[in-house]
């Protein structure tokens, strides 16, 4: 199977509120208190993507099977948390990839888009907030990002410890983010 990624445009709202829903699911199951997760609103899921997509600041890729599927997406722009971290220019706010389509190589070429438009864009470095619980940290430790802070969220009942991972400098050419040119026989992108 081959995947294609492009930048996000407003006829792809649905499908990466889709994308965000289902991915929250199955992520953040036995993390984050079920009844959040249970309620979690597609519309304004939708209203949020539509405004951020029709925002040029920040930066939208979705990536889609042969048949146009959308099975993931990333997104972000500048840090969010000047104050916190005001050494960092960019950030990743997200990167949300179907379960069964995860641990294909999928989420660094992703990564590797991202990383070269915040170049384009003139930024210099970035980013990331993801749940201490989550072992998505460890794709951020992949992609050689260094552990910085952490702090506390609030998510619908319960408290949650956020942790953020930096790139100080998204230039340099951290083996993981070569250009992914093929797959091999598993379906899983090699470097
Ligand atoms: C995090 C995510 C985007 C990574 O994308 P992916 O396509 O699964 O990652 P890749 O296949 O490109 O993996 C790259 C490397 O990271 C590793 N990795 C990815 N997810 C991992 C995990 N949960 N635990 C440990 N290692 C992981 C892979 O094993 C691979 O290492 P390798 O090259 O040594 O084999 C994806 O798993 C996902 O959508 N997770 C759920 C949503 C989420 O938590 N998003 C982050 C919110 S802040």
């Amino acid at each position: 199977m081959k995947y294609n990624i492009r930048k996000a445009n407003l006829s792809d709202v649905k499908a990466i509120a889709k994308v965000h829903i289902a991915v929250w699911k199955t992520t953040y199951q036995s993390i984050i208190p079920q009844d959040f997760l249970d309620n979690l609103s597609t519309k304004r899921s939708e209203n949020n993507w539509r405004k951020t997509i029709n925002n040029k600041d920040f930066i939208n890729f979705i990536i889609e099977d042969e048949n146009s599927k959308i099975v993931g997406f990333i997104s972000g722009g500048a840090n969010r948390e000047k104050e916190l971290l005001p050494e960092y220019d960019g950030e990743l706010m997200a990167i949300y990839i179907f379960k069964e389509y995860q641990q294909k190589g999928l989420g660094s070429k992703l990564f590797t888009t991202f990383k070269q438009e915040l170049l384009k864009r003139n930024f210099t470095n970035m980013v990331i907030w993801v749940l201490r619980d989550n072992n998505s940290k460890y794709f951020y430790e992949k992609m050689g990002g260094q552990f910085l802070k952490e702090k506390e969220y609030h998510i619908g009942s319960g408290n949650q410890i956020g942790v953020t991972y930096g790139w100080k400098n998204i230039k340099s050419k951290e083996k993981k983010c070569l250009i992914i040119k093929k797959e091999n026989k598993n379906g899983k992108f090699q470097n």
